[in-house]
């Protein structure tokens, strides 16, 4: 496992120093929807990323939110966020990171969340604890539900499905002592592990948007789960992970049919 961490690492580092050396700087910004942005930091992150995992792993699968790469069946998948915050990244603001993980015949077993601007490194082995720049990370012990700090997003097709995520918005931020929307939720999971953020949901994510991130709270403490409190998989779309404390609270706020 140290070996595929240090892949990780080394690639994230990489990515990350290239985001940081292009930001605020030219590139270009292609839409993919109306307000789905990528940039050619996205893509060229990728490549290095791709390009390192290739080079010391070459019989690994990759799933990539930038390209579609041939899958070998080999039974170990690198699940890559070139850059998570791509809207941040592309208006200048520096809150976004690289995240990877590497599940290994289906179970997330490594990941990296990398957020370059504050060289902040969280890594990750099952079973072996979640980590911030080598110090170990626990999640918070606060609670209830009404003195929690929580995160979430909104899908990028949130003005044509009315599953945007509005509703639960407007309960938590009555319910809870406030909620951030910080644009990057690979980072709003692992604050959660770092015990900084109490608490996350969001829906229609995709599985490199999550895979490290999760691991990162379970392996601090934490809990994660569906919105039902179903196990939780990266290729879940509905996702809520917490300090464990004021788990089912998030779960009955989502049950609660409008906005509550
Ligand atoms: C997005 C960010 C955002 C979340 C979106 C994601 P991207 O990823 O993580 O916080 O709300 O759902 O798609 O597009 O910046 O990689
Ligand atoms: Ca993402
Ligand atoms: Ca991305």
């Amino acid at each position: 496992m140290r070996e595929y961490l240090e892949t990780a690492i080394i690639a994230a580092r990489a990515a990350g120093a290239l985001q940081k050396q292009r930001f605020c700087g030219e590139f270009v910004i292609r839409h993919k929807g109306e307000t789905d942005l990528v940039t050619e930091v996205d893509q060229e992150s990728e490549a290095l990323i791709v390009a390192t995992i290739r080079s010391r792993h070459p019989g690994h699968d990759i799933l990539a939110e930038e390209n579609e790469y041939l899958p070998l069946n080999s039974g170990f998948t690198w699940v890559v966020d070139p850059l998570d915050g791509t809207t941040n990244y592309a208006h200048g603001i520096p809150w976004f990171c690289v995240s990877i993980a590497l599940e290994i015949e289906g179970l997330v077993s490594v990941g990296v969340v990398y957020h370059p601007m504050l060289e902040q490194l969280f890594t990750v082995i099952r079973g072996e604890g979640a980590f911030l720049n080598g110090e170990r990370l626990t999640v918070s012990s606060r609670e209830p539900l009404k003195q929690a700090l929580l995160a979430t997003g909104f899908p990028y097709d949130r003005a044509v499905d009315p599953d945007n995520n509005f509703d639960n918005f407007f309960k938590f931020q009555l319910a809870a002592r406030a909620v951030r929307r910080f644009g990057a939720a690979a980072l709003d999971l692992a604050y959660v592990a770092a015990g900084r953020l109490d608490g996350f949901w969001e829906s229609k994510l995709h599985p490199w948007d999550v895979a490290a991130g999760l691991l990162l709270v379970e392996e601090a403490g934490g809990s994660v789960s569906g919105y039902v409190g179903e196990p939780c998989r990266i290729r879940h779309h509905r996702i809520v992970a917490s300090n464990g404390r004021i788990h089912q609270e998030i779960l009955a706020i989502l049950a609660l049919e409008g906005r509550g």
